[in-house]
């Protein structure tokens, strides 16, 4: 997206592009005057006006400018509401994002999020439909935007834990992103489960502190948005096929964890599954008030008594397939 014109004064340096955010489009015509309002004196003072909190709304890296309009006339459709004034806007330009390269419509609205990149390309090369384009490769994290039976959808990957997720679903939200499916893998704990199943998280523990600092509240409950967790169990009944099981997960910090005796605990406490992401991104949606769900297939069986028994690649291909049917249509309903 171009610089908007009101920028000729007090802008965003060159080196700092500068874009109307995610949803905003703003047309200006006349004389503008930009400058910065570190502070939200006039944000929070527009905000009191209209009832809204300018401050919560915006994403790290965002910048609140004063936009003044000569001649007096300003007409604006933004995030917050249709706004005319008698001169005086407030707008938000928010930067690229560093790591997801991307500007805001790059992105479909709802995006499908797996950990591994080469996922994400088999993702989109088997289930999209042709003419996908890639929208990031920033690290490796490869990410492409198309249409899935017609309707637009993205897969970005996050990268394996918490720390690395977070800021792929942070910066997915701040391009836009309003519905972020988890596609990934979990170790299965309960006895009964098998290879390739499907788990549909409704509830995800954190066993990593990275979630719950996020949230800034002890106690915190990461969970699924209801209705994409109703609507894959829906798709998955109607599917038939393999086992697919609704319950909670634990979302852990370590894959190769010292205390042998943790995944016991869990499965006492009825969790189906251990992965690494899913309380991440139930915290961050919780955060910026979008939806979420995370859907994995059991990949590694952590039996009681056994050692753990690690999937074929055929088995895993099933099991991905399987699932990703389901994720898609939900990612699009
Ligand atoms: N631990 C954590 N995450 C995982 C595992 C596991 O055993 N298997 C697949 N994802």
């Amino acid at each position: 997206m171009g610089r908007p014109s009101a920028c000729r004064r007090g802008a965003p340096s060159a080196s700092e592009p500068a874009r109307v955010s995610t949803t905003s489009h703003l047309e200006l015509r006349g004389d503008a005057e930009v400058s910065a309002d570190a502070d939200y004196d006039f944000a929070d003072k527009i905000g009191g006006k209209y009832d809204a909190d300018l401050r919560w709304m915006d994403q790290p890296g965002d910048q609140r400018y004063v936009v003044t309009i000569r001649p007096r006339r300003v007409n604006a459709t933004c995030t917050l509401k249709s706004c005319k004034s008698d001169g005086l806007a407030v707008v938000r330009f928010s930067r690229m994002p560093i790591h997801l390269r991307a500007e805001a419509g790059d992105y479909a609205p709802s995006v499908l999020c797996p950990g591994d990149p080469l996922r994400a390309q088999y993702i989109a090369d088997t289930f999209f439909d042709p003419g996908f384009r890639q929208v990031n490769a920033e690290r490796g994290m490869l990410g492409f935007t198309g249409t899935f039976e017609g309707r637009p959808i993205s897969v970005q990957s996050t990268g394996m834990g918490c720390p690395s997720a977070g800021i792929v679903f942070e910066e997915l939200c701040m391009l836009g992103a309003e519905r972020l499916i988890r596609v990934g893998t979990c170790g299965g704990l309960q006895p009964g489960m098998s290879m390739g199943d499907t788990v549909i998280a409704i509830a995800a523990s954190a066993d990593d502190q990275t979630p719950l600092r996020y949230a800034q509240m002890e106690g915190f409950a990461p969970s699924a948005t209801f209705v994409l967790a109703e609507r894959a169990a829906a798709l998955s009944r109607e599917a038939g096929g393999g086992d697919v099981r609704v319950g909670s997960v634990v979302t852990s910090g370590i894959f190769y964890d010292p205390d042998t005796d943790a995944f016991h605990r869990w499965r006492r406490l009825g969790h189906l599954g251990v992965e690494m992401e899913a309380a991440m991104l139930y915290t961050m949606a919780a955060v910026r008030r979008i939806e979420a769900l995370a859907i994995m297939t059991v990949s590694d069986l952590l039996g009681v008594d056994e050692p753990p028994i690690r999937i074929s690649d055929d088995d895993l291909k099933r099991g991905v397939d399987q699932m990703m049917r389901i994720a898609c249509r939900v990612a699009v309903s």
